[in-house]
């Protein structure tokens, strides 16, 4: 009778070497140590070497996920990057990823564009394809080298970012560990306040070559902001009243490691203590659809969850896309 719980079995997070600092970023650009953190609570994040690529950073993620699994590259049928920053424009990262790993061939194999909301748009996305039972394991990666779509002249922006990946293995449950539940949604009629606006089909190749511009993220900070809370806090809501658990009942909330103030505002309107989120912002910025895993990764290797915690997931991002889920562990 209904579908087969399925729950993650395992997590892996991977961050490339080098550390940009608040300091050096005053180097760069007309900013300061005192700004970025106080406004954002960024302290530093990692950027890829030149030669790095986002399949290789969410390969490296995913054999951590594996080991911790249990499991190999032979027992996975199913991988999802998310991710804006994908290799090439085409084919599929997760094609890359599949390579890398020595996956089979009768995997499935795509790459998804939510953006930072990324990882749990992939996260729905697996869960119902095991649920269907076609699919075993699969292999859910979010990961990012952002560094390579920012303008590093531009200060708005360019102070928020950093590179990463995070993944999970999901699979039949084993015990009482299982997603619960995830609600996702968009709002598209803001789909231009956080863009790349050059690069895509909208600009063919010979007038981008003639335009000259540099395909980089802009954005409205201050509106964004305001949404963001909003919808956070919604998504938050939504889940917890469809499924009947009370916000208090949350053991780790690992929310989009956007800006700190934007965690602490749904700290407050849920009425949670802000030490039930795991934040790990400070060391890395916002690495979009690598965030959330690479939070996890971090909160279950650091004992932050531990097995019958329920956990909330909460994100946002360009789209504006933005979404929730409740696993228990
Ligand atoms: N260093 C120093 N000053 C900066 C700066 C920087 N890196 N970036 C902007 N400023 C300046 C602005 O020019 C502005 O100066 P002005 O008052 O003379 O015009 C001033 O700081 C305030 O800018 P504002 O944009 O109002 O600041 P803010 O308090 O809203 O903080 C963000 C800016 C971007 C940190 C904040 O709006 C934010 O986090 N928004 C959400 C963005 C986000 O999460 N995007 C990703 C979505 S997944």
């Amino acid at each position: 009778m209904g579908s087969p719980a399925i729950a993650i079995l395992g997590t892996g997070s991977y961050a490339p070497e080098k550390i940009l600092s608040n300091g050096d970023l005053a180097k760069l650009v007309d900013t300061s140590d005192e700004w970025i953190f106080s406004r954002t609570g960024i302290r530093e994040r990692r950027i890829a070497a030149d030669n790095e690529t986002t399949s290789q950073m969410a390969a490296a993620a995913a054999r951590r996920a594996l080991a911790d699994a249990g499991l190999t590259a032979a027992d996975i049928d199913l991988i999802i990057v998310a991710t804006i920053t994908p290799d090439l424009p085409m084919p599929a990262t997760a094609c890359f990823v599949q390579d890398l790993l020595g996956v089979s061939t009768h995997a499935a194999c795509f790459d998804l564009n939510a953006a930072c909301s990324g990882f749990l748009y992939a996260l729905d996305t697996a869960w119902a394809m095991l649920g269907s039972g076609r699919y075993r394991h699969a292999l859910v990666i979010g990961a990012e080298k952002l560094s390579s779509v920012l303008d590093w002249k531009d200060r708005t922006t360019c102070v928020l970012f950093g590179d990463g990946a995070g993944a999970v293995v999901l699979g039949p449950a084993r015990g009482t560990a299982q997603i619960i539940g995830t609600k996702l949604y968009a709002e598209g009629a803001h789909a231009r306040l956080l863009c790349i606006p050059d690069g895509g089909s909208n600009t063919p190749a010979p007038v981008l070559d003639a335009l000259r511009t540099p395909r980089t993220i802009t954005m409205k900070g201050r509106e964004i902001f305001k949404i963001a809370v909003r919808e956070m806090e919604d998504a938050a809501r939504d889940i917890l009243e469809q499924h009947q658990v009370p916000a208090a009942r949350i053991d780790c909330v690992i929310p989009h490691q956007a800006n700190l103030r934007i965690i602490g505002a749904i700290a407050q309107y849920l009425e949670l203590p802000s030490d039930r989120f795991f934040v790990n912002l400070d060391r890395y910025g916002n690495t979009s659809a690598a965030s959330i895993p690479l939070a996890l990764d971090e909160a279950r290797r650091s004992g932050r969850i531990k097995t019958g915690d329920t956990t909330l997931f909460v994100a946002f991002g360009a789209g504006l896309t933005y979404g929730s889920a409740l696993v228990r562990w």
